[in-house]
């Protein structure tokens, strides 16, 4: 008989950061904070968009979870650090990091080809750089409490890249097996995690559901349909997790097999 217990997947006692979970009503890192909440986590709601960030942290509480919110740009050293300094003030400590916030809509209504310097830096140091600087932020909070958990937010779009927004997706997996072996040591896990097309309402907004793209897409999907953002919750408690304690430099594609470009 195996000694496993489903209880592995709770996360009482455990304090979450959530980035980018403010922001479009049903947003992707709201699904994620609420996920986590009703695991038993502490979750710091964080996003560029304080009131959205509120509004979910609101929701978690009233819900009978624990959260706080937080007005963050991940781009900067000194707001990320006033974020961890607030997890670490409310709730004790950080244990887990998502790294969810970027740039989508902004960023993919030019190709590549015609994406000016500006442009390219300022979605690669949000969705690359921005990550990694949450990451150095709270690696010695987690190091503090015995290790920790760090999961990206890369995209079915990466793989392979077909646009500027996939060239940052792509790039942040890399960061994940980097950081994966270099924070392995502090007995910290980094992998990630690759959506398909999400109905977030950034998501439908960016890719209804009766444009050519995503009717192309689901012909390619063995299992049909766009999913909601909870349909990844799944995947993010077993990375964060003790269930996954054994999972780092990982990236898990929850798309309907999109990924295997059937
Ligand atoms: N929706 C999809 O189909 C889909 C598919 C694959 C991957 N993703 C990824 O999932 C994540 C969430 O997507 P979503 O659909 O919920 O989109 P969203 O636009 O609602 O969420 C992105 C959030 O990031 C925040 N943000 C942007 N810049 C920031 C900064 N500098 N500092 C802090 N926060 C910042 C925004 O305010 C916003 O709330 C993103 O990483 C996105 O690339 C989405």
């Amino acid at each position: 008989m195996s000694d496993f217990n489903n209880d592995v997947f709770r996360l009482d006692g455990k304090v979450a950061i959530v980035t980018g979970a403010g922001g479009r009503g049903n947003s992707i890192g709201r699904a994620y904070a609420i996920a986590l909440a009703n695991a038993g986590a502490s979750v710091v709601v964080a996003d560029l968009n304080g009131e959205g960030a509120a509004k979910v942290a609101d929701e978690i509480t009233a819900a009978g979870g624990k959260a706080v919110a937080v007005q963050v740009d991940i781009t900067d050293s000194d707001s990320a650090t006033a974020m961890a300094a607030k997890a670490r003030e409310t709730f004790g400590g950080i244990d887990i990091l998502v790294n969810n916030a970027a740039l989508m809509v902004e960023i993919t209504d030019k190709p590549l080809i015609q994406t000016d310097r500006a442009r390219f830096d300022k979605g690669m140091a949000v969705n690359v750089w921005g990550a990694v600087n949450c990451a150095q932020v709270v690696a010695p909070f987690m190091a503090e409490r015995g290790g920790g958990a760090i999961v990206n937010q890369v995209s079915a779009g990466a793989f392979p890249s077909q646009s500027f927004y996939g060239v940052t997706k792509i790039a942040l997996v890399g960061v994940t097996t980097a950081l994966a072996t270099e924070m392995g040591a502090m007995n910290i896990r980094v992998n990630a995690i690759g959506p398909g097309m999400t109905k977030s309402d950034a998501g439908l907004s960016l890719t209804p559901d009766d444009s050519p793209l995503v009717q192309f897409v689901e012909a390619k999907c063995p299992i049909q349909g766009r999913d909601t953002p909870d349909a990844l919750c799944g995947a993010l408690l077993l990375l964060v997790s003790e269930a996954g304690r054994w999972m780092t430099g990982q990236t898990l594609n929850v798309d309907g097999g999109w990924v295997m470009r059937n």
